[in-house]
């Protein structure tokens, strides 16, 4: 892996040595396997084929400056999948057994972690598949956990540069009591149309409104949103978006920072009054955002071409953090070894 170009490396798909492998059948979960094949082998009547019975997860691993590798909050991940499980009828990893799957993920594929400082970190996918044969909707009896690792860059191809978001008021990313609030692919197949139709008009994601009234920020097709003013930190509570591992993290910081947080409703016009606006997550880290357009009110918002000062106060720490660069008061990374 030594001679890739770590600065250019985008968000996708390539092939680790290993990856890690768990089967639950008869009520029970069986030993970590580790595999060297990319590919599973799956009865055709598999309930995650036919009926979304899956849920994933997306944490990353980092090489510090003093080269130890550090995983950050695998075990909110762990839990977060845990209510996904229980969201959809899977039975749940316990947390130990998917912290264990992580370590071992990341240790046997030591050599695709990205050197420090690049940029680059090595994404880890987690993911609970249904794969026993039913034909009526019904949660399967069996069930395989996966974990899969890759070397990856910015998700947004600008990386720490701001991007441009997209309002449009026809598509629903989640129900309003639905699956929005767990990580289930389902949500993300109900994004992707949407998702293109943004992309065409070069923006990076979609912005969506909670789904019952049109009236509120909920999040972004793959990240949080938040927005700053007045010294506070402001980011939407609904009951249809992913709670962000990142975002909570970001909360804290904030706090840390002395910023006021308020987690409440996010009136769409109250985007006229934010100093500075971003998209926070795993894959998305802090994507601070110059302008929202909101298509259906030909109407747009604009933050500035570069990010703010306090959007950058909270990457550098939350990144400095993840790097083992500043001390890590809150316990939120575990060195693997
Ligand atoms: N919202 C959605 C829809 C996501 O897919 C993600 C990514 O995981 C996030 C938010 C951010 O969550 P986290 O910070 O835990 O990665
Ligand atoms: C993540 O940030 O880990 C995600 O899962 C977002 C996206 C790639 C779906």
């Amino acid at each position: 892996m030594g001679n890739r170009d770590w600065k250019t490396i985008g968000f996708g798909y390539s092939k680790a040595d290993f990856n890690i492998r768990c089967y639950y059948k008869n009520g029970e979960w069986g030993p970590l396997e580790i595999s060297d094949s990319e590919t599973v082998n799956m009865h055709i009547a598999a309930t995650c084929l036919h009926y979304g019975q899956q849920a994933f997860e997306g944490l990353k691993a980092f090489m510090g400056k003093d080269g130890k590798v550090r995983v950050f909050r695998m075990t909110e991940n762990a839990k977060r999948m845990q209510h996904s499980c229980d969201g959809i009828l899977m039975p749940q990893l316990p947390v130990e057994k998917f912290n264990e799957a992580v370590r071992l993920a990341v240790k046997k594929n030591m050599s695709f972690v990205p050197p420090y400082g690049c940029g680059a970190s090595l994404y880890i996918r987690p993911l609970l598949i249904g794969t026993g044969p039913e034909i009526g909707v019904k949660p399967s009896e069996e069930y395989l956990f996966m974990i899969f690792v890759m070397p990856v860059g910015p998700y947004f191809p600008e990386g720490f540069k701001p991007t441009d978001l997209l309002i449009m008021r026809q598509y629903d990313r989640a129900a309003p009591q639905g699956t929005g609030k767990y990580k289930v692919g389902g949500n993300y197949a109900a994004s992707l149309a949407a998702g293109k139709k943004a992309k065409q008009g070069g923006y990076s994601a979609v912005l969506y409104l909670d789904s019952r009234e049109k009236k509120y920020i909920d999040e972004c097709g793959p990240a949080n949103f938040f927005g700053i003013k007045d010294n506070t930190y402001i980011t939407p509570k609904s009951e249809s978006i992913l709670p962000s591992i990142t975002n909570m993290s970001i909360i804290q910081l904030a706090e840390d920072m002395g910023l006021k947080v308020e987690r409440r409703k996010v009136p769409v016009e109250e985007l006229e009054t934010f100093e500075e606006v971003g998209a926070c997550g795993t894959a998305a880290v802090i994507s601070p955002i110059k302008r929202i357009y909101d298509a259906d009110m030909d109407k747009e918002y604009l933050y500035g071409n570069e990010p703010g000062p306090l959007s950058v106060e909270l990457y550098t720490k939350l990144r400095a953090i993840q790097n083992g660069e500043e001390e890590d008061v809150h316990g939120w990374t575990d060195i693997i070894e």
